[in-house]
């Protein structure tokens, strides 16, 4: 029998998380959705800081949407897409309930159809390493479509390295996936290296994923899922605030006209 292939989650199984249901058969029920840390990305608040966010803003696979909302607070104008109905709606109750204007909508990020030449800056803030390699074919083109010429892409992705000893629970994504697939399909790359992207741990530490998910994912996969859930668990004691940094890479590029 052949081993399963490299777990990638669909939009279905985000939304179920989002619901509060096991992402799979076989998978524990959530207790915390890794990525939601109740604010924006540190990293992501920096550059606003320094000026790399302009335009109109899309914010791809936002998720709950703290980082829209926050870039909507420091007055963008931003429009917010994700593939799962459940996040949407959480995300559009965080943003009223802090008094914030944000467009968001439900879409497929793999077919950005109804939104072409609208965006002059993109922010991926953990999407892309979501999608198997015709999903990132398909991202990639589709945002050349949906922004305007000498757009910004700011793109943050799990990568292979690790943060103090901590590394990514899955979907590592290597810099010559980046470089190929973002300069293939009209993006000219300004920096590409390791970055940092603050998780919730308690959605990782003391987990057993052993249990019943070994038709879904490979066993090394799941060995690493181990040895995360293990590393986090050694170091909750210090940790502050239930959050952990975990091993990115960035990419900052521009759309060539
Ligand atoms: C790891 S989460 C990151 C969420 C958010 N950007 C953040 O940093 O907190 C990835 C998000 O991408 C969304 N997603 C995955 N595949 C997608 C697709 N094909 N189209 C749109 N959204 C997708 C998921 O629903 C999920 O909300």
């Amino acid at each position: 029998m052949s081993s399963p292939q490299p777990f990638r989650p669909d939009p279905e199984s985000f939304d179920k998380l989002y619901r509060g249901e096991p992402a799979f058969e076989g998978a524990p029920a959530p207790t915390a959705i890794p990525w939601d840390i109740g604010q924006a990305q540190p990293r992501l608040m920096e550059i606003e800081a320094l000026g790399g966010i302009s335009g109109a803003v899309l914010d791809i696979g936002c998720g709950l949407g703290d980082n829209s909302i926050y870039l909507a607070s420091r007055g963008h104008s931003v429009t917010g897409l994700d593939g799962s109905p459940t996040a949407i709606e959480k995300a559009r109750t965080r943003a009223s309930e802090v008094g914030v204007s944000v467009t968001f909508e439900v879409a497929d990020a793999t077919n950005l159809t109804g939104y072409d030449g609208r965006f002059d800056t993109v922010v991926d803030s953990a999407l892309y390493h979501c999608l198997d390699e015709p999903g990132q074919q398909a991202y990639a083109a589709g945002l050349y479509r949906s922004t305007r010429p000498g757009a910004r892409l700011h793109l943050w992705c799990f990568s292979d390295g690790n943060v103090n000893g901590l590394i990514a629970p899955i979907g590592s994504v290597t810099e010559s996936n980046l470089r190929d697939t973002l300069t293939a399909n009209g993006w000219r790359i300004d920096f590409l290296g390791p970055t940092t992207y603050l998780g919730n741990y308690v959605a990782f530490a003391g987990r057993d994923f052993s249990k019943g998910m070994s038709d879904q994912m490979p066993p090394e996969m799941l060995e690493r899922m181990q040895e995360v859930s293990s590393r986090f668990e050694k170091i909750s004691d210090l940790l502050d605030g239930g959050t952990v940094y975990l091993p990115f890479n960035v990419v900052h590029a521009h759309r060539v006209d």
